[in-house]
């Protein structure tokens, strides 16, 4: 891997105590689960996860308050070899947590988030930030127009380099009431949209999303849509709409992260020069082999 083959995430980094039930309680009753774990989670951080166990060497920037729930947090990048070096410390704040309920009888996944004590990361965090060992930067949708100013500094770099050596964007627009990140649809050379924000757009399904919503991305980027167990689409500068289906594992057990997983193989397989059509595929099948097991583990097995 070249010194520059980095892929760096920036977003959210939580705890998820998730709760696997045999199926989703009823409202005002007391029962007993099947497990419980404390797992490391954030979309931003899952993509990481993933990308690390596919191979591709990563590192995450998010913000994480002081205390042991963030010591978890950092050890446990450290276990999954993701680079955390960049993550900015606030002395005051609650590093943001998550309840999340997995039903196993539905394969549901359903998410309580506590995420307002604490700020996101800036523009300027991310002026400081050294570029160089990056080949490719990834934001979640957060804070939408600090977002758009920090994708500007790289625009900005990518125009004093050689076209070998740019930096590639992607984002993340998942939720459609965060009004502030729908903008970024224009500042990704890859824009990755969630089945939630299209069907709030007036669509039926990822083929119809990446066709309708085209032409709000900038000239010559691509635009994928998951839609999950229905697979995805995408569409690039030639107008053609690549597809695949969804891959569902022998059972249903954790389909939490599924979209942060998929987002993970798509820039993997994008990232060493395969085609839209291999990257959709392949982001399908390490997502559903994820919706098959507890977690992120024993994804890598697919490179
Ligand atoms: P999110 O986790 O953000 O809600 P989606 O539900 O759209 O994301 O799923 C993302 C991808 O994960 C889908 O494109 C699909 O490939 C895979 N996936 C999701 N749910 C299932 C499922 N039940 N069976 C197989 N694959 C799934
Ligand atoms: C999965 C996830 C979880 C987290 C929640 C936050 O996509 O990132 O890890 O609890 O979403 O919205």
């Amino acid at each position: 891997m070249s010194p520059r083959g980095r892929v760096l995430c920036v977003g959210l980094v939580c705890l998820d105590i998730i709760s696997v039930v045999d199926s989703y309680p009823e409202e005002d009753t007391d029962t007993r689960c099947v497990s419980q774990r404390w797992q490391r989670g954030g979309n931003a951080s899952n993509t990481c996860t993933v990308l690390s166990q596919l191979g591709v060497p990563c590192a995450f920037m998010g913000t994480l308050a002081a205390g042991r729930v963030a010591d978890f947090i950092t050890d446990d990048f450290s276990r999954c070899g993701v680079d955390a070096s960049l993550v900015v410390r606030h002395a005051a704040g609650v590093t943001p947590c998550a309840c999340c309920s997995l039903s196993l009888a539905s394969g549901s996944r359903t998410v309580l988030l506590w995420d307002l004590d604490l700020p996101e990361i800036s523009a300027d965090d991310f002026s400081k930030v050294d570029l160089g060992p990056f080949r490719w930067i990834h934001w979640e949708g957060r804070n939408g127009d600090e977002q758009v100013r920090m994708i500007a500094r790289v625009n900005e770099m990518n125009g004093r380099r050689d076209p070998g050596e740019v930096i590639t964007v992607s984002v993340e627009i998942e939720k459609p009431e965060k009004l502030d990140t729908h903008q970024l649809m224009g500042h990704g050379d890859v824009v990755f949209i969630s089945k939630d924000f299209a069907k709030h757009a007036g669509y039926d399904s990822a083929e119809a999303a990446v066709r309708g919503l085209y032409g709000r991305v900038k000239r010559g980027a691509v635009l994928v849509c998951a839609w999950g167990e229905q697979g995805a689409a995408a569409t690039g500068p030639g107008g053609e709409v690549a597809r695949s289906p969804a891959f569902p594992p022998p059972t249903l057990v954790d389909t939490l992260g599924a979209g942060d997983t998929f987002i993970a193989g798509v820039i993997a397989a994008l990232s060493r020069g395969q085609s839209l059509q291999e990257a959709l595929t392949f982001g399908c099948r390490v997502a559903g082999k994820k919706c098959g097991v507890q977690g992120y583990e024993g994804l890598g097995e697919l490179c």
